[in-house]
């Protein structure tokens, strides 16, 4: 994907964060309302807990807030980014896109934004686009979110599903360097004719129908999902290793997506690495879809499991089907002269609240202005 760049021009990520709700629900908890068990779900899935969404929370706020503490870390100001890329299976509404309104909450007045939909696998999409944007000159610094409220579209009385997903949200910063290095290739897959095996329905009302169409919820094929995703997991590592001419043990940390510990362990076996060199933290989040590469990267990054020169691999799959690689060669961040102050980018986003606020008055002054001529014309 990443061929056709400017030459000596690279996507550094330089800045990275997640957030995810307080509220936990343990596997204890779902047994009070499904028939399941702590230990069947800890023995298949590997998870333990999962976060769920306060009613104020919604995929913008969770979004925003990984965003923030992602240019906090890359020490860049909102007015300095030229594109948000939101990639979400459960966006707050269906338009505008996530991304505007975290665009408008951030306070990144040049920035273009979008949503785009490749479920679990839309973080490597986003950082695959985001990337060759930035390789190929056309912008200089991006912010790729993944940001989730699974909890609204699952089922809670399937039992097949519900004890998978949870809800959360990470962030990358990626600007552009000469320093070789940064996300060095990306690969992108879809077959759509597995698109029913992982499924949800938007509940759209329809011309024809007289009742409103019912919201739907997930509904997964878990054993051939599984199946899929343990195969492909191997498939696009080896294939965007072979991309950059490097192999399976010049990897020094796999983050794979979080949906199962035995297809995490069915990658390993099947690239011939060991579970210590895969970021894991599925026991805690479960399922959160486009946020779990991001979280389980923040952590690995807390963890200091990442050095100079590493290679480190991302991969993930999802409905769609979808799947898809990415290998960063990881640089010693650029220091700059002087750490902007937490204090100044909190002043940033109250004064991007303001100024939100002030063009919604605008706009409601404006519509006055025009209904009074229009009526006295
Ligand atoms: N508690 C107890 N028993 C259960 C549960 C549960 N929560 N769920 C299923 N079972 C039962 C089944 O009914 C079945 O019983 P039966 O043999 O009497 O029919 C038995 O356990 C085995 O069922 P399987 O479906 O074979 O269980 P499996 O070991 O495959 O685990 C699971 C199911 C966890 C869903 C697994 O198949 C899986 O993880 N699949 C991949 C799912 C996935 O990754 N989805 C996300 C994709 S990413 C995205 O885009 C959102």
């Amino acid at each position: 994907m990443l061929n056709s760049v400017a030459p000596g021009r690279y996507a550094h990520v330089v800045g990275w964060g997640s957030a995810v709700p307080e509220r936990v629900l343990t596997n204890a908890e779902i047994e009070s309302f499904v028939e399941t068990n702590d230990a069947w779900i800890r023995e298949r899935t590997g998870i333990c807990e999962r976060r769920i969404a306060s009613p104020d929370d919604d995929t913008v706020s969770l979004g925003t807030r990984a965003a923030r503490r992602a240019l906090a870390c890359a020490d860049i100001l909102p007015n300095q980014v030229d594109l948000i890329i939101t990639a979400t299976s459960t966006p707050a509404r269906f338009f505008p896109a996530t991304a505007n309104l975290i665009q408008d909450r951030l306070g990144a007045t040049r920035a273009g934004a979008f949503d785009l939909l490749a479920a679990c696998t839309g973080f490597i999409y986003g950082l695959g686009l985001a990337a060759a944007q930035i390789r190929t000159g056309a912008i200089n610094t991006a912010v790729v979110i993944g940001t989730e409220t699974l909890s609204r579209i699952v089922d809670w009385q399937d039992r097949n599903t519900c004890i998978l997903f949870g809800d959360g949200a990470g962030a990358f910063v990626l600007t552009a360097s000469e320093v070789p290095g940064g996300v060095l290739d990306v690969v992108l897959h879809s077959d759509g004719s597995g698109g029913d095996l992982l499924t949800c329905h938007t509940g759209m009302r329809s011309f024809w129908l007289e009742e409103e169409a019912s919201r739907d919820a997930i509904h997964m094929s878990g054993r051939e999902v599984f199946r899929f995703a343990s195969r492909v997991m191997v498939t696009a590592t080896e294939e965007v290793l072979e991309r950059c001419g490097l192999e399976p043990e010049d990897v020094s940390l796999v983050v794979p997506h979080q949906a199962n510990i035995r297809i995490i362990e069915a990658a390993a076996r099947g690239l011939k690495l060991p579970m210590e060199q895969f970021a894991v933290n599925i026991e805690r989040y479960g399922n959160t879809s486009t946020a779990s590469i991001p979280l389980a990267f923040e952590e690995a990054m807390q963890a200091e499991r990442v050095h100079s020169n590493d290679y480190v691999v991302l991969v993930g799959f999802g409905a769609g089907l979808t799947w898809g690689a990415a290998v960063i060669q990881w640089a010693a961040r650029p220091t700059r002269a002087i750490q902007l102050r937490a204090i100044l980018q909190e002043s940033w986003y109250i004064l991007a609240r303001v100024r939100s606020l002030f063009l919604r008055f605008l706009r409601f002054i404006g519509a006055l202005i025009f209904r009074k001529s229009d009526t006295e014309r």
